[in-house]
This record gives C-alpha cells, sequence and structure tokens, in this order.
C-alpha cells in the first residue's frame, strides 16, 4: 500500500476559536509533524464565499486562519499548507466532477436539504428561495479538493461526514467511466477529540455566537472565562465533573495529572470562582507564546502570504499534471490528441 495521504480544509468565515483549536487546529498540527503521513491543509477560501459576501470579512479570515495555524507550530516544510484560490486546477476539476455528479445526489445534502426545510417551515412561496448554486454545489467542489491530491484520508468533524461520502460516490463514477484516476478517501473523525462547550453550555461554535477567541488578549480571555455558565451551588458543595462545562474545557488542556487532581477538588467542592481562576491559567500558560507568535505575524501579513504562495507552488507540482490527466481522460485534448 501506499503512503496514507490526509487532507483537511479550513472554511475561512470567522475568527478562529479554542474549539476550533482543540477539535481540528490541535490534531492537525500534530500531525503535520509526522513523517510517515504526507499532509495537506488550506484555507478552503472559495467554500467561505458560500456562506460570505463580506470581502474584507474573507480577506482577514484567511489571514487569522492562516497566521493562527503557523503561530500554533504548523510544520510548513513537511505539510503543505495553501489557499484553495491558488490553485485553478482545483476549479477545473469541481466542472468535470460536476457533469458526473447526479443532482439527486446533491438533493439529499444535509446542509441543502436544511435550507429547504427551513424556506418551508418559514412559508416561503419558492422552497429554493436565498439557495444558491454555491451552496448546492458545495459537496463538489469539496469532492475537487480531495480528489485532486488523492487524499485517503480526511480528518473532519461529524457533520462532514455526508460530504465525504459524496466525495467518494462521485470518484468511483468517474472512475467507472473514465478509468481509475481518483482515490476514494476516507472521512476520519476522531472519537477522542473533545467537543468545547461554549460560553453558554452549548457546542462553542461560530453560530451560537457563544466563542472564545484563541488569540483574545490575555485580559479579554480573563473576562470571557469568567462569564462562562456555571450552576448555582455554593463554593463548598461538591461538584460533579460530567456536567460542568468549566471541566470539559479544562480536560482539553490540562495534563493528566491535574486533571485527576481537579477531579479530587470538584468532589471535595471547588469555588467556581477558583476553578475559573485555574481554568484561565492553563489556558493561558498554553497560548501566551503563540499569542505572542501570532501579533508578529498578522503584523507581517508578508511573510504569511509568501508561506501561503509556497505551499501552492508545491500543491501545483501535483495538481497540475494531474489536470492534464484528467481533462485527456475526459476528451479535452488537442485536436487530433
Ligand atoms: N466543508 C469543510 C467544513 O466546513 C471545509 C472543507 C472544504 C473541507 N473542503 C474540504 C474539509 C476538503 C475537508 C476536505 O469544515
Amino acid at each position: 500500500m501506499g503512503q496514507e495521504i490526509s487532507l483537511t480544509g479550513i472554511t475561512t468565515t470567522g475568527t478562529p476559536h479554542l474549539g476550533n483549536y482543540v477539535g481540528a487546529i490541535r490534531p492537525a498540527i500534530e500531525a503535520s509533524r509526522s513523517p510517515n503521513t504526507r499532509t495537506f491543509y488550506f484555507l478552503a477560501d472559495y467554500h467561505s464565499l458560500i456562506k460570505c459576501h463580506d470581502p474584507e470579512r474573507v480577506n482577514q479570515s484567511s489571514m487569522e486562519v492562516a497566521a493562527a495555524w503557523i503561530a500554533l507550530g504548523l510544520d510548513t516544510d513537511n505539510a503543505i499548507f495553501y489557499r484553495q484560490s491558488d490553485i485553478p486546477e482545483i476549479p477545473e476539476l469541481t466542472w468535470i466532477l460536476t457533469c458526473v455528479t447526479a443532482k439527486g445526489l446533491m438533493n439529499r445534502a444535509h446542509a441543502y436539504k436544511a435550507a429547504v426545510a427551513e424556506n418551508e417551515t418559514t412559508g416561503a412561496n419558492d422552497p429554493d428561495k436565498a439557495i444558491t448554486m454555491g451552496l448546492f454545489s458545495y459537496p463538489v467542489l469539496m469532492a475537487a479538493d480531495i480528489l485532486m491530491f488523492k487524499a485517503t484520508q480526511v480528518p473532519v468533524g461529524r457533520d462532514q461526514v455526508q460530504h465525504l461520502e459524496m466525495a467518494r460516490d462521485i470518484a468511483a463514477r468517474f472512475n467507472h467511466h473514465f478509468g481509475e484516476l481518483f482515490v476514494l478517501p476516507e472521512a476520519v473523525v476522531d472519537e477522542n477529540t473533545a467537543v468545547l462547550a461554549g460560553l453558554d453550555g452549548r457546542k462553542m461554535s461560530k453560530s451560537y455566537n457563544n466563542t472564545i477567541p484563541l488569540f483574545a488578549p490575555e485580559k479579554k480571555l480573563r473576562k470571557l472565562i469568567m462569564k462562562i455558565k456555571t450552576d448555582a451551588s455554593p463554593p463548598e458543595a461538591p461538584k460533579d465533573p460530567a456536567t460542568s462545562a468549566l471541566f470539559e474545557i479544562y480536560r482539553a488542556f490540562a495534563q493528566p495529572d491535574e486533571i485527576e487532581a481537579m477531579r479530587r477538588r470538584y468532589a471535595e467542592g471547588i469555588a467556581w470562582g477558583e476553578m475559573k481562576q485555574t481554568l484561565f491559567e492553563t489556558i493561558n500558560a498554553i497560548l501566551a507564546e503563540p499569542r505572542r507568535r501570532y501579533a508578529e505575524l498578522t503584523e507581517a501579513p508578508d511573510y504569511v502570504e509568501s508561506v501561503l504562495c509556497n505551499g501552492a507552488e508545491r500543491a501545483r507540482a501535483i495538481s497540475a499534471p494531474f489536470l492534464k490527466q484528467i481533462r485527456r481522460a475526459v476528451g479535452i485534448r488537442p485536436i487530433g490528441g
């Protein structure tokens, strides 16, 4: 069997938060250092256009995501780190795949179905109201991202598993018709990575507006942590770690012995204020140095840009010849060629 190829995309519509760090960035950075896997990470800026029509926000978010990943120690010599829009072969492949993708398959996409269901409940007279072709064909663009680099493994959140099934489906259909060019990718959903609770106790997510930005200044970080919702139990009352958002977040950052010690403190009764202070100190100790690097990087956008351009060059060394092969396979080639 050939080498494993791991690839994942990050949509550029928001500022990276603690949930992104624990769920996606940290594991990806660890994988970027592994000598046994070839890793590809990219800013999915074409995907972000589907959800966001604010040019400044798209641009700013690309910068923030790239700087965050670099500041946190992404090994950009080993991993190929690039911006989707720097790879013109991706939209080309998207079109070729669009032509072998069943519309019925796209009709079944959760995100599209949810948008239609929303229109139906609000009584819109058109079930497709405000749904763009971008949203509808989102899974095809994502398939192109993945198939272009022959990814074998795609680390994603659970909500993306259906998109991986679609990518496999599209790849299989293409291969059946035009020859075995594509590798069928697999979704990797890590059951052990924590899903962090946000300020209100629900999953930390941009859409709930309950996030803690990864590189909030120290004071702000402390302030936000102090805001995390707790119950009204008095300081000395024993507390249950299993139902505590604070404990859950702590667990994602602390060392195993610290976690055990904290479990005991909960049983004895720890005041929420003290727990919040400990949580702040633990997270701050981990993020202080990356935060300093992040500030430097955002002050020097040229450097970030050069890292991405270098990644794009390495990615295109793969995508350009492969697209040639794909074009030939479907009959797009010189007359008589
Ligand atoms: N759809 C993914 C998300 O919302 C982002 C993404 C775009 C992606 N292209 C990808 C993830 C290719 C994995 C592989 O999280």
